[in-house]
Formats: C-alpha cells, structure tokens, sequence
C-alpha cells in the first residue's frame, strides 16, 4: 500500500468534523491516520465542538488544538497547509453551504478555499435518506464532484434492525487521498 511521502517532516491531513451523531467515533479516523503516517489536525464545526465528541480525547490524540473559530490577524497559523483534507462525518447542512459557497465557519471557509488550491478532497456524509431525497442536496452533490471532491458511499446514520448501526467507513476517507 503506497503511503503518503514523507517531505519536511510527515505530510499534513486536516480532518473536517461536522456535527452528526457518528463524530463520536471520530478517533477511529485519526487512529487510521496516524497508523497511515498522517499528522493529524481537526476542525469542527461550532455545533459538532458542542458535545458531539470527546474534545479533550482528540486534542490529546493528534497533540494540536481543535480548530473551529477564525484565528486574530496577529496570530500565525495554527495548523500547517494540509496536504490532504477529510470531511467526516460530513452533514446534510455542510455540504449544501459549502456547494454553495458559504464560508460563515472556519470548516467551510477552509473546504471552500482548499478545494479551489487543488488540494484532494475526501467526503464521507452522514445524512438521513430523507434529507438526502432533497434536490439542493443532490445538487450540491453533482457540483462538489464537479469541483473534484471525492465521495466515499452514502451513510444514513439510521440503525438497522436490531438496533445496531452500521459501521462507519473512516478508512475510506483516507483511500480517497492516498497519494498514487
Ligand atoms: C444527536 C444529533 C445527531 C445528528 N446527526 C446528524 C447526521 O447524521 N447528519 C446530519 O446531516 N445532521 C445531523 N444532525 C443535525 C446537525 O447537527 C445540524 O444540521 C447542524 O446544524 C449541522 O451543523 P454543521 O453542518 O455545521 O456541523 C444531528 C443532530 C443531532 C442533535
């Protein structure tokens, strides 16, 4: 399996985290990542930094702070340009705002900006059947694969049967930007 090169130091992935119930689970990504040879920084959304997963957890998994609001102009960056950039789980409102061109958060701002850099772009949503039945949403789906953001297989979120939910494809998303 070829792996990211190793450049100045290890190459830069920015984990995108929206606010669905799965962000719960969101270690499995950087656990993968990192395995991967990935640095890892995330960026929430404000409403997925708000008890949708175990904030402390990551900041101490990936040794950075979560990113969600804009830095002062005086301050330097915080996170190094990415080298590569997951959306995950990524929502119904996210997608449609970012196919839209809305930067009112740093994760769209970020989104909007990474992809016009050409920077590869993995995406795997997290939206109900019934939200992903809506036209703008399918919409902005046709426009975000247009702009060469790569999708990996719908998820809905719903539990099956027996009250379990399926599982999560984290591993996907770094598929989707493995160099090569
Ligand atoms: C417990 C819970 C679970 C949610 N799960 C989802 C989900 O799986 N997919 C989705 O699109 N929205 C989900 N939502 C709704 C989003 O949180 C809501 O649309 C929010 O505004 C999204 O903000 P964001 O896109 O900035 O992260 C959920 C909300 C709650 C309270």
């Amino acid at each position: 399996m070829t792996e990211p090169a190793e450049q100045h130091g290890k190459p830069f992935l920015c984990a995108v985290v929206c606010a669905a119930g799965v962000a719960a689970d969101v270690s499995k990504l950087i656990t993968a990542a990192q395995e991967r040879n990935w640095e890892v920084g995330v960026i929430a959304t404000p409403v997925a930094l708000n008890g949708f997963f175990d904030t402390a957890a990551v900041e101490a998994q990936t040794g950075r702070p979560i990113r969600s609001a804009w830095r002062t102009p005086g301050e330097p960056r915080p996170f190094p340009a990415p080298d590569a950039v997951v959306v995950a789980p990524a929502t119904f409102n996210t997608l449609n705002k970012w196919a839209a061109g809305i930067a009112d958060t740093l994760a769209l701002a970020t989104l909007c900006e990474t992809a016009g850099l050409g920077v590869p772009i993995a995406v795997l949503p997290c939206v109900a059947d019934a939200l992903a039945a809506h036209p703008a949403y399918r919409e902005s789906l046709r426009r975000l694969r247009g702009m060469g953001v790569r999708f990996g297989d719908p998820y809905t979120g719903e539990t099956e049967p027996g009250g379990a939910r399926p599982e999560f494809g984290w591993e996907r998303a770094l598929d989707l930007v493995r160099p090569g």
